[in-house]
């Protein structure tokens, strides 16, 4: 099949949307006139995607490859600095070009990086993973994390373009794959009544059965993209409106620094958005009118979709320093996006430390579930 849209913005960057956009990517390179060209890869998608992108790509040719870490410890200052310094020493400049091949990880730091070097040259992202298409590659937030807390430092830096090709995920681990559809879910259930009522009726294991070049994952990511867009162009830098998409991030973020403070349960992004939007549904219910039935229905469905963690007791305290830290507390209260309903989102939402507590504790009761065995 063969799909292929552009999705118009009316900021600096257009988001190209299909398998077949090679030559979109040689049309704007030539355009640009780069000096020079830096792909940043990690070992996987410089096994998986960097040949078949080269192969492809006329003016890609003589780009210089480098590479950083697999995974969310890479995303860090001081791997920012290292690729810092093999753009100097390879002679980088204000007119070079940095394209960023890769999942979320990749493209947050690849595009921190093109941010700061020499106060920012121009970047593309070719996202990947089901994460990076479906989000992290939009909107122009970059960040690298600090210490624990994700994404302490970072900059608002639009990508020159985007361009997403699905045929990318064919060699995605599923369970990168499941990490992505959380991202997803979170879309259909704070901007589309009747997307989430589709997805509800496809347990995730099933939705991970289809193939990932189908109709079904064309239109669930550029649904997802075409609404992120959307929102990103009215609020860029999240005063408002941008807020929307933090639905289940307020735990979530926490608990995916957590799981790498205590390394053994390491979550990945997506499922500590699963993780997070379970509580942030109790919360919907406790706080915004959610009513029993749609909680229930959420909540079972993420639970037999994606891995549930109980959070120790004992951890708790820390757990919730960390969601102090992030940037969703206004005046010592924690601020939390919360739905009325499927699709109707309610931003802002302060919340206190009990109610989150008991949120946390009925995510907690949900351990033992079915997971994996009967998604
Ligand atoms: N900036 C934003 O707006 C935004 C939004 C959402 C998430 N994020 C960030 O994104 C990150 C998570 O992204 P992620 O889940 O893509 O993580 P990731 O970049 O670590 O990718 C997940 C794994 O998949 C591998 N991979 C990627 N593409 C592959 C392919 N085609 N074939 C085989 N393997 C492949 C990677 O090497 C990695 O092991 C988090 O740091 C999160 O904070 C940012």
């Amino acid at each position: 099949m063969k799909l292929f849209s552009r999705i118009t913005t009316t900021d600096r960057t257009p988001i190209f949307f299909g398998n077949d956009t090679f030559s979109s990517i040689d049309r704007l390179v030539y355009n640009m006139r780069p000096s020079d060209i830096f792909i940043l890869v990690d070992p996987n998608t410089r096994e998986h995607c960097l040949p078949h992108l080269i192969e492809k790509t006329r003016c890609l040719e003589n780009a210089r490859v480098i590479e950083t870490g697999e995974g969310e410890s890479s995303k860090t200052l001081a791997n920012a600095e290292k690729l810092w310094n093999e753009l100097i020493a390879s002679g980088a400049n204000r007119s070079s070009l940095m394209i960023n091949l890769g999942g979320g990880v990749v493209s947050d730091l690849g595009g921190f990086v093109a941010a700061g070097y020499q106060r920012g040259i121009s970047y593309i992202n070719i996202p990947t993973s089901l994460v990076g298409q479906a989000d992290a590659s939009i909107g122009g937030k970059t960040a690298v994390n600090l210490g624990n807390i994700k994404n302490q430092v970072g900059f608002f830096y639009p990508a020159r373009a985007v361009f997403i090709m699905p045929l990318f995920l064919k060699t995605l681990p599923e369970k990168h794959l499941r990490s992505g559809l959380a991202e997803i879910i979170k879309t259909a259930l704070i901007s589309d009544a009747n997307l989430w009522r589709k997805i509800l009726r496809n347990p995730v294991r099933r939705l991970l059965q289809k193939p990932v070049e189908s109709r079904f994952w064309f239109d669930l990511i550029a649904g997802t993209v075409k609404y992120k867009n959307k929102v990103v162009v009215q609020d860029y830098r999240e005063c408002k409106l941008r807020k929307v998409l933090n639905f289940g991030h307020t735990v979530g973020h926490a608990l995916e620094a957590f799981s790498h403070i205590r390394p053994g349960n390491l979550l990945l992004h997506g499922e500590a958005v699963a993780a997070g939007m379970i509580c942030a549904s109790y919360l919907s219910h406790l706080k915004a009118g959610l009513a029993v039935e749609e909680l229930d229905a959420i909540k079972t469905y993420l639970a037999k979709g994606f891995p549930v963690i109980p959070v120790e007791i004992s951890s708790i305290p820390a757990v919730m320093q960390l969601m102090m830290h992030d940037k969703k507390e206004h005046k010592g209260e924690l601020q939390f996006t919360l739905i009325s309903k499927p699709g109707h989102p309610l931003m802002n939402v302060s919340c206190e430390n009990r109610e989150i507590l008991e949120a946390i504790e009925f995510y907690n009761s949900l351990s033992g579930n079915n997971y994996p065995a009967n998604q």
